[in-house]
């Protein structure tokens, strides 16, 4: 393993997303932020067709590694932002827990991207493609949802 590999091991292990914690930040309500979830998926979109094609090349691992790492920082940003599809449900409870499963959704995401990092650091291309395959499909249920 080259140390540019255990580097980002030790990078992945450190990577987390702030955990929901009901007492002390509710996370009921999106943050207004001049970034918007739709450039932030634009964002995450590029990297993806980027990554598919190469996703089988051991060679480009090193390279997908860090795209995985990139995907991760771009889900932590939609983690908080405003889903504008939510703006349109009067019920603010309703709103609060549809909110909240898509922040379940988006958390699922995170740690898909954290397994696909480490299945390319351990060469495994059936896994990586495998994990591919679950944020496709995380992707079509999060798009039919709140898109
Ligand atoms: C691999 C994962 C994903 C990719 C590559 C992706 C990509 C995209 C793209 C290309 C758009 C259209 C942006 C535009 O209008 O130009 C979009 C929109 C959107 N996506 Fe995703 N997506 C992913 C996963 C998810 C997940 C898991 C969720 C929900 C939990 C989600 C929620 C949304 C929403 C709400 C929009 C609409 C944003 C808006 O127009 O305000 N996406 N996504």
């Amino acid at each position: 393993m080259t140390k540019k590999f255990i580097l980002v091991l030790a990078l992945l292990s450190l990577l987390s997303l702030p955990q929901a914690n009901a007492s002390s930040s509710p996370e009921d309500a999106c943050v207004a932020s001049a970034q918007t979830l739709k450039q932030v998926m634009k964002d995450m979109n590029v990297i993806w067709k980027q990554l598919e094609p190469q996703i089988a090349d051991p060679a480009a691992n090193p390279d997908s590694v860090a795209k995985s790492i990139q995907l991760q920082q771009l889900t932590t940003e939609a983690l908080s932002l405003c889903v504008r599809k939510l703006e349109k449900v009067t019920d603010p409870a309703a709103k609060e827990l549809e909110y909240l499963e898509y922040q379940k959704m988006v958390r699922h995401l995170f740690t898909l991207e954290g397994d696909l990092a480490k299945a390319l650091l351990a060469n495994d291309s059936a896994s990586a493609k495998l994990t591919m395959d679950a944020m496709k499909e995380l992707q079509k249920i999060g798009h039919k949802r709140f898109k």
